[in-house]
Formats: structure tokens, C-alpha cells, sequence
């Protein structure tokens, strides 16, 4: 493909300016910025003018109805994903869709029928797969040096995530639940990615909203910290997600994925543990065990996290469609993700394990 990829954006909060146009940009032999768009026009102003976008679109429609633009990212509340990057995918563009992809397995089914339908590529903006050192791990795991993985433990904890208190990520009709399908993709991403991504079979989990809405206080939180935010906005997502789940391999994944709890301090971690070694992850610090010579022995690689937020991962995009690759974070793996977060806030309602149909239509 030569000449510039013309590039839109849906979307100018945080994310969409400081990951999606700010990486971009930084790829100017090969893109130009062409438009954006933001409900809060006043905001797409304000960013167009910031990053030199010269259109600022009064609705995605008419973004999407550009035919000079290739690829649009799409970074709205998470229950637009669906239904921007279908339509976006309907006028013949390339998609980069933030986490989740969607709000349950079945929009995430449409977005890959309609990618196939479309011929045109989707992305899923899962960040965390791209840093050099989940692509360590990758190779590592690949390599063999793990043998069979049986068993993964992964989480996101915080202690006090409050700022998504109070507003969209809270209200579960926008975001479609709370730290599961906000931190949890991440992580859930990146363990089975390191897995082979297996399908789910079943899943059993509990998710808690305790500190946001303490039973016997009525819904005024204990916490003054999350009360005062709480008390900006909408409240009804988990402040936890605890469980566990098991895949078509026979192999498990244990979890928890917190906004807030009274923990010591944030932190995420990764573990895997296999035949001939184990893995893990934790802050972002890799390590290795196995045995050798007949002892155990740690192994610390220099690997450093050096990706920056979403450099690679565009940079990766850019090639996909400029080369006809497939992208490294395919809608595929995301149904399988969002049967399990379905299965988990199913599972959590009903008490009880759920057990994962097959699906038969996303490869
Ligand atoms: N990959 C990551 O590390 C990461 C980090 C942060 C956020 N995200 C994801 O990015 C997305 C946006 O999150 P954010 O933190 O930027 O939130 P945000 O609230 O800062 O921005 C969302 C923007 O969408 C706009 N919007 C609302 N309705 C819209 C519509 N109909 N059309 C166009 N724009 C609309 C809002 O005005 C706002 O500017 C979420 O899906 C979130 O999960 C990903």
C-alpha cells in the first residue's frame, strides 16, 4: 500500500488523545491526521487544535463518511465500541477499538462478522500484549520452556481506584460492569494470550461492591474518599471480581480484579505454572523457575518494559494493513474474553457455575 494512511479518531478524552492521536502522530511518514470527532465538540476543538487535526466532524457518521479516511480508533464509552466499529467497519475503514471490545460475547461475535464481511482489519487496543516484555514472555512460553501449562493466576488489584467512581466506568448500562471489564481484559488478555488463548469451559466467580455500596448502610459508602466521588455520579459495577476458570484444555485460571479494597498497595501480577517451569509477572518484573543440574534456579531476564502507552501496538497496526498482516490482538480472542466476563457477572448473579457453550463462529 503506498502513499499516507488517512486517520480519524472517535473519542478525544483521555485516552483517545493521550494513547490513540498521541501515538499516531508519531508515526507521521506513514499517517496523516485527518479528523476527529468527540460528542463534546467544545473537547474535539480543543484537540484538534492541540495535535494540528484539521476536521473536527459534528458526528462519527459524518467521520465515517469520509472516504479519504483508512483507519479510525474508536475510544467512546465502552457500549459504542460495538456499534461504532460495525459501522465504521460498513464504510470501508480499518478499526483500532479500545478494551473491552465490546459489552458482552455477542456484540464481539457481530464486530468479527462484520470484519469478515468487510474484508478491512480490527484491532483490539490491548496494550499490554505489546510491551517487550510480554513479548519475551510470548517467545518464552512458545519456545517450550514452560512444557504444558496447566494452571494461571492473574489479577489487577487496587486499593483505592476512586477517580472511575462518579463517572461513565461506574454505570454499568455505559461501561458494562466495573474493574472486570475495565483491568481484568487486560490481564485475562495477557495470561491466555500466553497460553495459546484456549477456550473457556466454565467459569465460577463472586463479585463484590462492598465498599462502594456497604449492605448495611443503606448505599452510603463507609469509605469518605469513594463516598465523595460515588455521590458525583452513578454507582452499580463491582468494586471486585474474584474467581475462577477453566478452559477446553483442562487447564485453570485463578483471578481477582479490584477498583478498590483494603489492600496494602496496587499491584498486578501474572503467574503460570508449567511441567518444566513457571512464570511470572508481578509489577511488571519478570522471573523463571525450573530446575537445573539438579537444582532450582531463578532466572531474571534484562528485558525491561520500554513500549510506551500504545507505540507498538499502532506501530504494529500500521504494518498489519500496510503489509496485509493479521493483527497480534485479534476481535477473535476478545469473544472468548467476553464469554468469560459474561460467564463471570453470570456466575456471580446466579451463585452457582457457569458452564461456557462452544462457539462455533468466531475462528
Ligand atoms: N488501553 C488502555 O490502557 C486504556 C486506558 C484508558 C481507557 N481505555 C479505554 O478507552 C475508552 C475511553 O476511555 P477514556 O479514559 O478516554 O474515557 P474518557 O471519559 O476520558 O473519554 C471518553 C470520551 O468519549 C466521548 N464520547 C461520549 N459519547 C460519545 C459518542 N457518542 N461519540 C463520540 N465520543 C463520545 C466523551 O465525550 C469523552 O470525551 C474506554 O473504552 C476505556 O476502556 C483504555
Amino acid at each position: 500500500m503506498a502513499g499516507k494512511l488517512k486517520y480519524g479518531l472517535i473519542g478525544c478524552g483521555g485516552c483517545g488523545e493521550n494513547k490513540h492521536l498521541a501515538s499516531y502522530k508519531k508515526y507521521s511518514d506513514e499517517i496523516e491526521l485527518a479528523a476527529v470527532f468527540d460528542a463534546d465538540i467544545s473537547k474535539a476543538k480543543a484537540v484538534a487544535e492541540r495535535n494540528k487535526v484539521p476536521k473536527v466532524c459534528k458526528s462519527y457518521a459524518e467521520l465515517l463518511a469520509d472516504s479519504s479516511i483508512d483507519i479510525v480508533s474508536v475510544v467512546t464509552p465502552n457500549v459504542l465500541h460495538a456499534p461504532i466499529t460495525i459501522a465504521a467497519l460498513k464504510a470501508g475503514k480499518h478499526v483500532h477499538v479500545e478494551k473491552p471490545i465490546s459489552m458482552n460475547a455477542r456484540e464481539a461475535q457481530d464486530i468479527v462478522n462484520a470484519k469478515n464481511r468487510s474484508g478491512k482489519k480490527v484491532m483490539v487496543a490491548l496494550n499490554n500484549r505489546f510491551t517487550e516484555s510480554s513479548q519475551f514472555a510470548k517467545r518464552y512460553v512458545d519456545e517450550g520452556h514452560l512444557g504444558e501449562i496447566y494452571h494461571a493466576r492473574c489479577g489487577w488489584r487496587r486499593r483505592k481506584g476512586y477517580n472511575m467512581y462518579g463517572t461513565w466506568f461506574a454505570d454499568k448500562k455505559m461501561s458494562g460492569g466495573g474493574p472486570l471489564i475495565d483491568l481484568g481484559v487486560h490481564f485475562f488478555d495477557l495470561t491466555l494470550y500466553l497460553m495459546g488463548f484456549p477456550a473457556p469451559a466454565a467459569v465460577s466467580a463472586s463479585c463484590y461492591d462492598k465498599i462502594a455500596n456497604p449492605p448495611k448502610a443503606g448505599r452510603k459508602s463507609d469509605s469518605v474518599m469513594l463516598g465523595r466521588n460515588v455521590a458525583k455520579g452513578k454507582y452499580d459495577v463491582e468494586d471486585i471480581a474474584v474467581g475462577f476458570a477453566k478452559l477446553e484444555t483442562g487447564a485453570s485460571v485463578a483471578f481477582e480484579f479490584s477498583w478498590a479494597s483494603h489492600i496494602e498497595k496496587e499491584t498486578t501480577y501474572l503467574e503460570l505454572l508449567g511441567t518444566r517451569g513457571g512464570f511470572s509477572m508481578h509489577d511488571g518484573v519478570i522471573r523463571m523457575f525450573s530446575e537445573t543440574a539438579g537444582d532450582l534456579v531463578d532466572i531474571v531476564p534484562q528485558t525491561k518494559n520500554t513500549s510506551g502507552w500504545g507505540d507498538n501496538e499502532t506501530r504494529h497496526f500500521i504494518d498489519c494493513i500496510k503489509n496485509n498482516r493479521n493483527p497480534l490482538s485479534p476481535p477473535e480472542d476478545a469473544v472468548k474474553m467476553m464469554q468469560i466476563i459474561d460467564a463471570i457477572y453470570s456466575s456471580s448473579k446466579s451463585g452457582r457455575e457457569v458452564v461456557i457453550k462452544k462457539n462455533k463462529t468466531s475462528k
